[in-house]
């Protein structure tokens, strides 16, 4: 039967999970079918793991519930759960360190006491054998887990996963940080997984690599990127005579891409400071609403802004020519939240800009334009970004890099769901990837079009940049 047509394996009704006043998922439907391929994708902090975490029983839910064959689990404890068959892998593998890897499947299958209680030793060793050589870890059993490669310990988390005979198998960013042919093997085992029956879902943060082969998924979810808005209002801002910005008004919503347009010296890098907290404004406002929190960025730090989630790609890259690339990586990292994350934001970057990997020794100073501007934007996103505020990222880039640096902001913010504010001169290649565009001439905005196409048909905008003076 094909899947669409069967009663749901799983379903999740109008979930809402809080922490406090933080609200991470909000009134959440999903269904899904016996023998779905099912991916569950969205950017960091969107709510994935929290909603695994509702599924397998690790968080309580209210309001909400969970059915898994036909049978109301929402109160039901973690352990009877995996029982029932819902198993799942961890993000951050955590095998039994004093262990071989057979011991920590010999854990599994206990606590899922799927095994006949009266199974002899043997018996029990046959089961573990015949998953660890479904997993290709045959050869890894009797092999401490402290000895195993990132990939085998992926592997050997998916084990311990089926060695509770799952019918639901949760994978929680089982590709995150390997090499595209390590998650090409991943890959085809959870695909041999799914061919014998098991119901898969797949959670990513990196939509590349869920994306990668293509008819791997039979459906997917996109989690909602969460409540953000930059309002700035009547802003004016200067350099003491000099006046930079008057009277600014402007939003971004979450998701979008703002495109901020205008030649040299309009005031856009000022503003981009601004919200930076590099420049401080002399007038009017400018809040960052995130995760239903108001905050006013003219009283915040630099530094609070960036732990807020805002990253600024600076005009001219700003990198630190001496440093090797992976020390300039480093530095995007330096709040304590986001050192926390290093390891994951590292593969982001890296999966992001492959290029960057072969380079991670090289001196910034020695790279190519094209280089710098990629470790620039690898850079920001080391600090785990909501809010990205891009500076000229065309400037000094032949058109060929320009176009591959714009589609890869444009990929940025599809594929992670980054909210992103846009300064260029370069308007033709900006409106490739915005969602809509202000103009700002001599510090004020003279154009806020809601769409490209009426930035297109504007006349200030035709008079600027489409074929009148420049
Ligand atoms: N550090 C500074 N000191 C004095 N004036 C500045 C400084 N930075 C920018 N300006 C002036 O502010 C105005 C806006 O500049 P800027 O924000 O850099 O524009 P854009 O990024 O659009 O080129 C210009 O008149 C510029 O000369
Ligand atoms: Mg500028």
């Amino acid at each position: 039967m094909p899947p669409e047509t069967q009663a749901p394996l799983l379903r999740v009704s109008a979930l809402t999970k809080r922490f406090g006043g933080f609200t991470a998922l909000d009134n959440v439907s999903v269904e899904i079918r016996p023998g779905e391929r099912f991916g569950l994708i969205g950017p960091n902090g969107s709510g994935k793991t929290t909603l695994i975490n509702c599924i397998s029983g690790a968080f309580r839910t209210e309001p909400g519930t969970v059915t898994f064959r036909d049978e109301d689990i929402t109160r039901l404890q973690p352990h009877m759960r995996t029982r029932r068959g819902i198993a799942r892998s961890f993000q951050i593998p955590r095998p039994f360190k004093s262990m071989t890897v057979s011991e920590n499947l010999m854990v599994a299958l206990d606590f899922a006491a799927v095994t006949d209680e009266a199974a002899s030793a043997p018996q029990r060793r046959d089961t573990m054998m015949s998953i660890l050589t479904r997993m290709g870890l045959a050869s890894k059993a009797d092999v401490s887990a402290t000895k195993l490669s990132q990939v085998e310990l992926r592997k050997m988390e998916l084990a311990r996963a089926m060695a509770t005979h799952p019918k639901l198998l949760i994978s929680d960013e089982a590709m995150a940080g390997l090499s595209s042919s390590e998650v090409d093997e991943v890959l085809d085992l959870l695909m041999s997984l799914a061919s014998q029956d098991i119901t898969i879902i797949m959670i990513e943060h990196i939509m590349q690599a869920v994306m990668r082969p293509k008819s791997w998924l039979t459906s997917a979810c996109r989690m909602p990127t969460l409540a953000l808005s930059l309002a700035i209002n009547d802003l004016d801002a200067g350099y003491g005579a000099v006046k930079a910005l008057r009277g600014v008004t402007l939003h971004v919503e979450a998701g979008e891409t703002v495109a901020l347009l205008g030649t040299n010296g309009n005031g856009k890098s000022t503003l981009m400071k601004c919200v930076a907290g590099l420049v401080r404004p002399q007038r009017g406002s400018m809040s960052l609403t995130i995760d239903g929190m108001t905050h006013d960025l003219a009283r915040l730090s630099t530094e609070a802004i960036v732990d807020l989630g805002v990253a600024l790609v600076p005009e001219g890259r700003r990198l630190f020519p001496k440093l090797t690339v992976l020390e300039n990586l480093m530095l995007g990292a330096f709040r304590k939240a986001a050192r926390r994350n290093i390891d994951r934001n590292l593969a982001l970057a890296f999966e992001t800009f492959p290029a960057l990997k072969g380079l991670q020794s090289q001196l910034a100073g020695t790279m190519s334009g094209g280089q710098q501007q990629m470790l620039a934007i690898a850079r920001a996103l080391m600090s785990s970004p909501r809010l990205l505020l891009i500076d000229e990222p065309s400037v000094g880039l032949s058109p060929l890099l320009v176009s591959q640096t714009i589609a890869k902001i444009g990929e940025l913010n599809q594929h992670l769901g980054l909210t992103v504010l846009m300064a260029e001169q370069n308007f033709n290649q900006a409106i490739r990837i915005a969602d809509r565009g202000y103009i700002i001439v001599h510090g004020e905005i003279v154009v806020a079009a809601d769409s490209v196409d009426e930035l297109r048909g504007n006349d200030i905008v035709k008079r600027l940049y489409l074929g009148g003076i420049a």
